[in-house]
């Protein structure tokens, strides 16, 4: 139990960032409604320096998940970053599976955990390591790229990892022509269209996954928007079709979308994405406004504030700990430590 003083302090905490925030637990975040939160904000807070545990939250995640107690935010890319250079001795990966079994691979001595192990992803659910061997053997002239949202068998086959924040960067500077992209078969049309546009000779091979979230966007959708709201901007995320993308004025990574939105000159977007970045856009730039659009991913939001508290207080149980095999580890790392040599 708390003091009534400590509870209104956080509760005015959370009020700061949530007062512009339309989503989440709560579809009009009053300071009454903060309150509610505060003892579970305030105990996984204490919990977390207790045991020397720290929170990384995908910008997906509901946002009093994102503002009440994660340490640190940001897209697949930057997560893996935090997750590497962390000393902490739990990791509480508040995204989907593939993104904590990065961390466990890139910071195998932390015990890394998730609040539920049904946070998977239809990308990373696409293919399996085995499937991926069966694959290559059709293509032996080709790079084998990864897309970070694969499981790490998939990642232990593959030459180089990136994310929707480097991929063309990476892609680009490969010497082979022939470039066998997994599992994401529409970011693959994409990258062959940017590869096209910039005159850079590769012939992007895919399998057959996409994403459940983004491959429901239309252009049905941005032609009625921009009908109704002329001065809209449209921002996607390369997981989008490239009819969508196409059609839009940005796309690109999680990270890109919000820095797109906030140095932006313009007022309105429609964000053709998942609904917890346009809730993290909405506290961190209130000034903008979202004509509804955005969806929710499943996986995402499987992670809340009172499975996090259940991890920290009553310990995880199997299925929650993230494990990896050493074999399969060291070879997945070395694709992803790729990444980041390329990215420096
Ligand atoms: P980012 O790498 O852009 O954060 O995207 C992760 C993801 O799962 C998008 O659906
Ligand atoms: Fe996977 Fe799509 Fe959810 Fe991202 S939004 S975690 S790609 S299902």
């Amino acid at each position: 139990m708390y003091p009534d003083e400590k509870l209104d302090e956080e509760a005015k905490r959370l009020f700061q960032h949530l007062e512009t925030v339309k989503g989440g637990a709560c579809s009009e975040w009053t300071l009454e409604a903060c309150r509610l939160i505060a003892p579970t904000t305030l105990e996984i807070n204490e919990l977390k320096k207790e045991k020397n545990a720290i929170i990384l939250a995908h910008s997906y995640v509901d946002p009093e998940i994102v503002y009440g107690v994660s340490d640190l935010k940001g897209d697949s890319y930057a997560l893996s970053l935090d997750a590497r250079n962390t000393n902490a001795d739990i990791i509480i990966f508040a995204g989907v599976v593939f993104m904590a079994e990065t961390a466990k691979i890139l910071s195998p001595e932390a015990q890394v955990l998730v609040p539920d192990h049904e946070s998977g992803c239809s990308l990373a659910d696409s293919l399996t390591g085995e499937e991926l061997v069966v694959l290559k053997k059709k293509y032996p002239d080709a790079a084998v790229v990864c897309y970070i949202n694969c499981t790490a068998d998939v990642k232990a086959e593959c030459d180089v990892c990136v994310t929707s924040s480097n991929v063309h960067h990476i892609i680009e500077s490969l010497p082979e022509k022939k470039i066998l992209f997994v599992p994401d078969k529409l970011m693959g049309k994409n990258i062959q269209i940017e590869m096209d546009k910039r005159g850079v000779d590769k012939e992007i091979i895919t399998s057959d996954g996409t994403c459940i979230v983004h491959d429901v966007f239309d252009t049905s959708f941005i032609d009625a928007a921009r009908k109704k709201h002329p001065e809209i901007k449209v921002v996607a995320h390369p997981e989008c079709t490239p009819e969508v993308a196409n059609a839009a004025d940005y796309v690109g990574s999680t990270g890109g979308m919000m820095d797109y939105v906030k140095n932006s000159g313009f007022k309105s977007f429609m964000m053709l994405t998942e609904c917890g970045l346009v809730n993290r856009l909405e506290s961190e730039a209130p000034d903008k406004e979202f004509i509804g659009s955005c969806k929710f991913c499943p996986y995402m939001k499987k992670n809340n504030l009172y499975n996090i508290l259940q991890l920290l207080k009553d310990g995880p149980s199997k299925n929650q700990i993230i494990e990896v095999n050493e074999e399969i580890r060291i070879k997945a790392k070395a694709s992803i430590d790729k990444m980041f040599s390329m990215c420096n």
